[in-house]
């Protein structure tokens, strides 16, 4: 009797924590960092030094989309109206992906004048990837006839991405 009585609590804050707010609010913090990113790279003079906070923020931005698949992973499968807003957010972080994305492609004479850009490279390999990994498992949770709308958005991520990528391909040395 005791021991349900205090199961039941657990299990209810586990499922508040594992929710569809919880997604959008990883999402927010993905597109924040992201905007910061952008900032770090469209105000950096092409310094080494200046350099170091543009691979902070881009570690952040990692560590942060991996956080955000751990947190679709916990969760319950989402209601329409869950999908629907989680599906404005990232909405929202594609703009700020993309704006960030063309401010690191103008950038690259830059990084490329201290030999940075494979460090580039390799960072929109590994952020394409973990972006990836958070759009299955979020498309996971969604209701079936939701999942060809999660899939657009994560393509319309991986052409970003791609453009990026092709960018810091070209004139490799
Ligand atoms: C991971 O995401 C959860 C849910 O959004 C948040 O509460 C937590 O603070 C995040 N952890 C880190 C290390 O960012
Ligand atoms: C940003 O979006 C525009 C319009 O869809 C597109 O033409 C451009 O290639 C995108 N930028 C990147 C870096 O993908």
């Amino acid at each position: 009797m005791r021991f349900t009585a205090l199961l039941a609590p657990l299990g209810l804050c586990a499922s508040v924590f594992a929710d569809g707010q919880a997604i959008v609010d990883s999402i927010g913090v993905i597109s924040s960092i992201t905007g910061e990113l952008n900032t770090a790279v469209s105000s950096w003079k092409g310094d080494l030094l200046g350099a170091l906070p543009i691979v902070g923020k881009s570690t952040e931005l990692l560590k942060d989309i991996n956080n955000g698949t751990k947190t679709a992973k916990a969760s319950q499968p989402l209601s329409v109206l869950e999908a629907i807003t989680i599906a404005g957010a990232i909405q929202n972080l594609q703009k700020s992906v993309n704006t960030t994305l063309t401010t690191i492609i103008g950038s690259k004479k830059k990084f490329d004048r201290l030999l940075l850009s494979p460090v580039i490279l390799l960072n929109l390999d590994l952020e394409k990837d973990a972006s990836d990994r958070l759009g299955a498992a979020i498309k996971a949770k969604v209701p079936e006839n939701l999942q060809t709308v999660a899939q657009g958005l994560q393509d319309t991520l991986d052409g970003y991405f791609d453009t990026a990528i092709d960018a810091y391909k070209l004139f490799r040395r």
